[in-house]
């Protein structure tokens, strides 16, 4: 069978776990996916730098937009970050030629997602971004595969890992701000800038991609209320807890009868609710629909081999040559696109 073959541009905390774990689980992966995947090619800063994988077989690309533009892969892994220049330039340049492109990048997602979703489409690809949403947990997949059928009204949860962590250890020990925030940073948890986490940023970007799945709308990120958590304080949330609540960073979409509302914000939540007993980096999405009802996930939202486990299985679906539908281009528009796809197939 075919090898399907992979780049990564972006050797951080994900893409080095992504790195070791297709070169380490290669016979679980080959089973599953029903052919091998292979890692060819990657982009970073630092070359020597010790990852924990095996570097000396692969093509290495100073430039990530070289390696999507002149790498002979299958499919391309942006694990760079940020939503303007490099990661931009090299998802665009890996669309452009065909080549399904794996995304983490809620940033780069929440700016730009339409537009290089529709690039995907017009070149008979795809763009997956699993991992761009709520780390590990598979809620990307959830609301664009197994609650289709079903009318959203609501979504909303605990969308940042690094602010979940630090309200955790500050209602709990009681630690200040700064320390919480830097133990978050060396735990790998935070953006490179922390600004994104703690200032509520990472959040809306993860909130604007569940809003456009949840109601078919395009991403519109520039329209979500972002307050972060930067002004409570260990007082706060001891004041908060003798009253029987939580304070957690929310992040909440929903229809109303003036449109789509959508919020990020501390919020006191009910000591007894399950959103309140989140705890640490845990993330959580609850989904409100018509047939289904309530829902609840939860699990690790940060982290090197939690992430890599939603970016892995986007590859997968590449792989399988799963077709779903994608950000903002409602399904009817889709549909030449996905049977063009499906007779090359
Ligand atoms: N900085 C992010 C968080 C990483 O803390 O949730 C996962 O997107």
């Amino acid at each position: 069978t075919t090898p399907l073959r992979i780049g990564i541009a972006g050797l951080g905390t994900v893409g080095a776990s992504l790195a070791r774990l297709l070169q380490t689980k290669t016979d679980s992966i080959t089973r599953r996916a029903g052919r091998p995947i292979e890692l060819v090619a990657v982009s970073a800063r630092a070359k020597t730098k010790n990852r924990g994988f095996d570097a000396s077989g692969l093509a290495w690309y100073d430039d990530p937009s070289a390696l999507a533009r002149e790498a002979e892969i299958d499919g391309f892994v942006e694990l760079i970050g940020g939503s303007e220049g490099a990661a931009l330039e090299c998802v665009r340049a890996a669309l452009e030629r065909g080549v399904p492109v794996v995304t983490a990048n809620k940033a780069l997602l929440a700016h730009h997602g339409v537009e290089l979703a529709r690039l995907a489409a017009e070149n008979g690809t795809e763009l997956l971004y699993e991992a761009a949403v709520a780390g590990g947990i598979p809620i990307i997949k959830t609301m664009r595969e197994g609650l289709s059928g079903n009318e959203v009204s609501r979504v909303y949860g605990i969308l940042n890992g690094t602010c979940n962590y630090m309200l955790t250890r500050m209602e709990r020990e009681g630690l200040s701000f700064d320390l919480c925030l830097k133990d978050a940073q060396d735990l790998g948890y935070a953006e490179a800038d922390p600004t994104f986490d703690i200032g509520g940023f990472d959040a809306a970007h993860k909130l604007g991609i569940l809003t456009s799945l949840a109601f078919g709308t395009e991403i519109d990120a520039d329209s979500i209320y972002v307050e972060g958590i930067e002004a409570v304080t260990a007082e706060d949330i001891a004041a908060a807890g003798e009253l029987g609540y939580s304070i957690k960073l929310l992040a909440v979409a929903q229809r109303t009868d003036t449109g789509i509302e959508q919020r990020v914000h501390p919020a006191l939540i009910p000591a007894a609710a399950a959103m309140a007993q989140v705890s640490g980096v845990t993330n959580a999405v609850a989904v409100d629909t018509d047939l289904l009802g309530s829902i609840m996930l939860a699990g690790p939202g940060a982290g090197g081999d939690a992430t890599a486990s939603a970016v892995l299985s986007d590859i997968m679906d590449i792989a399988t040559g799963v077709v779903l539908p994608t950000l903002g281009i409602p399904a009817d528009k889709l549909q030449p696109y996905v049977r063009a796809r499906m007779r090359a197939h």
